[in-house]
């Protein structure tokens, strides 16, 4: 792990989040400090707020950078990403379950062999840093060494993830099935290894109802019992023809949700991929669990999956924690500004309006809340864990012509949300210390 960072100290415009946008007026929920200070001491925020305010905290010899004309966010959170997938992102051609098939399974199989999962895991977190994402859930193999090579390289950089072993005892090739004992065991271990190392979380990680079978669900469960710790992370009603076929395999339930709630696996830090085919009813007990919901609109597009009805699951009555997920390698993108594009496009097919304060809140605190995490990171705030993303409203020429138009922090972001990709992001702090820089060439630290 890396050693303690030493203070340091940012300049620029903070935008972070007092509340939920969804919840009250966007206007009401928005933080907005058009020159602030944000220090850092030991890994965390000390001071953040208003320059002139803020500059009289800074610790005599302490440098401060200048991000003037950037905004300073709290790192994004992706709260569903598949780091073996990244190799195959941009697969041509197939939904779902054909896609696995044909491209997933085969791609999955290499992460036994340790150097080659290192690699990956290495490249992998370096393009979260190029995109401003600090924090993400992250699914691994069937392969407890895929787990070792992703926490190994996330332990070296100082970020903070969540991520497990995948289970899987059917419906899979013979080369990526464990068995229910196999699967328990070897994420038993890893569970010890790594949860609560430095900033390591583990993840139980059922891939979703139809590869497991209900003794591997239950035995997931158990996994789980007796930590409110760890993570719970899987699938649900992604795609038609998969929800379809979890109807067959399991009769007894009600609903697809219901498969994952008879086993014990719908409760606080379960994190369920997509949730795009699920009633009213499946709604109120995500609600009432505390489990979330992680929307992938570029994923659904691609994947042609359908459109997740992000206003529904935000209603006021019984609101449904919701972060944004990148999903790659079915998402096309690792970055969160072309996440919330699509989450956007989505939301006009469905007749809704996405706010960029909302959306950016998704991107942030409300992933963070989605993890249960927010109480470290998801906030630009003393106290709050020094995971920071900067942002360029001014990176290419075509953004600056529009950035002349703005007239408002509101439409920075939106710009931002609707033209920026992996070179709006100036650079990204993680632990308090800077992790990419934008205009030094590759990611620092690396
Ligand atoms: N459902 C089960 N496995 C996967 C996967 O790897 N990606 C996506 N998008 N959906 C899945
Ligand atoms: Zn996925």
């Amino acid at each position: 792990a890396p050693a303690p960072s030493a203070p340091a100290a940012l300049r620029g415009h903070i935008v972070t989040f007092r509340g939920n946008p969804f919840l009250m007026p966007p206007h009401d929920a928005l933080v907005d400090e058009p020159d602030g200070l944000v220090i850092i001491a030991g890994g965390r925020i000390t001071h953040a707020g208003a320059y002139d305010d803020t500059i009289v905290h800074l610790p005599p010899g302490t440098t401060v950078t200048d991000y003037r004309g950037c905004l300073i966010s709290a790192g994004f959170v992706d709260t569903h990403v598949h780091y073996p997938q990244l190799p195959m992102i941009a697969a041509y051609g197939e939904q779902l379950l054909e896609w696995l098939e044909r491209y997933t399974f085969p791609t999955e199989s290499r992460f036994g062999d340790d150097a080659y999962a290192t690699t990956i895991a290495r490249k992998f977190l370096g393009e979260l840093l190029r995109c401003g994402t600090t924090t993400a859930a992250v699914y691994c193999t069937v392969h407890p060494q895929s787990v070792d090579a992703f926490f190994g390289e996330s332990t070296r950089l100082g970020t903070l993830m969540v991520a497990g072993k995948v289970l899987m005892d059917r419906n899979a090739p013979d080369y990526l099935r464990d068995t229910a004992r196999s699967g328990y065991d070897e994420s038993r271990r890893l569970i010890e290894r790594w949860h609560g190392r430095n900033r390591q979380h583990y993840a139980v990680t059922p891939r979703f109802a139809p590869t497991s079978t209900p003794e591997q669900l239950e035995l997931a469960a158990a996994l789980l019992k007796g930590d409110d710790t760890l993570f719970m992370q899987t699938h649900l009603a992604e795609n038609r023809a998969e929800v379809a076929w979890v109807a067959e395999l399991f009769p007894d339930s009600r609903s697809y949700l219901d498969v994952y709630d008879r086993a014990g696996l719908v409760r606080p830090r379960s994190v369920m991929g997509h949730g795009i085919h699920i009633d009213e009813h499946d709604m109120c007990r995500c609600h009432e669990s505390g489990c979330a919901l992680a929307h992938c609109p570029t994923s659904n597009l691609f994947l042609g999956s359908g459109a997740f009805r992000l206003f529904d699951a935000m209603d006021a009555r019984r609101p449904v924690r919701t972060g944004l997920g990148t999903d790659v390698g079915g998402g096309t993108s690792l970055s969160h500004l072309q996440t919330m594009n699509e989450a956007y496009k989505i939301a006009q097919m469905t007749g809704k309006r996405l706010h960029p304060v909302q959306a950016f809140w998704l991107a942030t605190q409300g992933g963070a809340q989605a993890l249960h995490l927010d109480d470290r990171i998801g906030t630009v705030a003393a106290g709050m864990d020094a995971d920071l993303c900067i942002l360029d409203p001014n990176a290419t020429p075509l953004q600056a012509l529009r950035a002349q138009m703005c007239d408002s922090t509101a439409d920075v972001l939106f710009t931002l949300m609707m033209l920026g990709d992996d070179r709006s992001i100036r650079a990204t702090w993680v632990g308090g210390r800077l992790a990419h820089d934008r205009d030094s060439g590759g990611t620092t630290g690396i």
